[in-house]
């Protein structure tokens, strides 16, 4: 079976570059006060899709265990480091589009600032529905191609690419934006309900940013947040959605991403299916999940 591919961040800076030095302390805060907004106050296991470094992480913490998942190594080393080694994390490395764990597993999951790395949504979607229990909470935050700097672009003629059409739009290679009603759709199929939307970085504007304090645009954003019920016009989109239907997982947490099987046996430094004879790699507390072990 072919798979969709993957916008690697192996050996990336991302953290560094793009928040901790990049000028965006306004959106890592309006995302926590959404994050605040829309997680449950407690829980069991938490699956957090496409972690990179771990920088939403420790807003997770009402939940008992979260598994800190990546496709890249050095981002979960990254995030190793900022959340240490203990039992609170598991960390994984995987494909989102495959992933190793056994079905309804988890009673809560996000994904923030990923699936706009996704060429097939609606596929990476239903691999975390199957990884959910039922009434598990979801929380997808999407890149939006409706936002109104794209509308007017569109309008004025500085963009050929509707931001009404259903499609999404790849306007970067592997990057793309999406209609709030194609990601509706795609969740109502997979049977999540959609509990709550939020809108963020209303204020995403560079000559805003300049010149007002991030403290009152942050403040004037988490009161817009509550806008995203009625219409979605920014940037970035937040939904709380949660699972309907299914099974919770009996026993079991792994599977193989090979050939789906569930007795997985711990040996030298790995796990071995005894379904297909896949051998994944157990190396310095990350599980890898991404190629067999020759
Ligand atoms: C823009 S970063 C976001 C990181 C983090 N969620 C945050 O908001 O700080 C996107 C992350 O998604 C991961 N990613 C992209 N495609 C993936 C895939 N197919 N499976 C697992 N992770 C993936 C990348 O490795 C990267 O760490």
């Amino acid at each position: 079976m072919t798979h969709p591919p993957v916008c690697s961040y192996e050996g990336s800076d991302y953290q560094t570059s793009f928040w901790d030095q990049g000028g965006r302390q306004y959106e890592d805060r309006t995302e926590a006060i959404a994050l605040k907004r829309l997680l449950p106050a407690s829980g069991k296991l938490m699956l957090e899709l496409g972690a990179g470094a771990g920088r939403n992480t420790p807003r997770y913490a009402g939940f008992e265990r979260i598994v800190v998942l990546d496709y890249s190594r050095t981002q979960l080393e990254q995030a190793q480091q900022r959340l240490g080694v203990s039992d609170k994390y598991i960390y994984v490395a995987a494909d989102v589009y495959r992933l190793p764990f056994v079905d309804g597993l988890f009673d809560g999951a996000t994904m923030i600032r990923v699936l706009h790395h996704m060429a097939d949504a609606p596929r990476a979607l239903a691999q975390v529905r199957n990884a959910m229990q039922p009434g598990g909470v979801f929380i997808l935050e999407f890149a939006n191609k409706l936002h109104l700097k794209s509308i007017l672009r569109y309008w004025l003629g500085k963009q050929k690419w509707s931001p009404f059409t259903l499609e999404p739009v790849e306007f970067v290679e592997l990057n793309f934006d999406f209609h709030p009603r194609a990601v509706r759709q795609w969740l109502g199929g997979l049977g999540f309900k959609i509990e709550r939307t939020l809108t963020l970085s209303h204020f995403r504007m560079g000559l805003l940013k300049r010149m007002v304090p991030t403290g009152v645009l942050v403040f004037s954003d988490s009161l817009f947040q509550w806008t995203g019920a009625w219409w979605q016009w920014t940037p970035s989109v937040f939904v709380r959605a949660v699972a309907q239907g299914g099974t919770s997982a009996a026993d079991g947490f792994f599977k193989c991403p090979q050939c789906g099987g569930t007795a997985l046996e711990e040996s030298s430094g790995g796990l071995k299916c005894s379904g297909c004879g896949s051998r994944w790699e157990i190396r310095d507390g990350i599980y890898d999940f991404r190629e067999p072990l020759k």
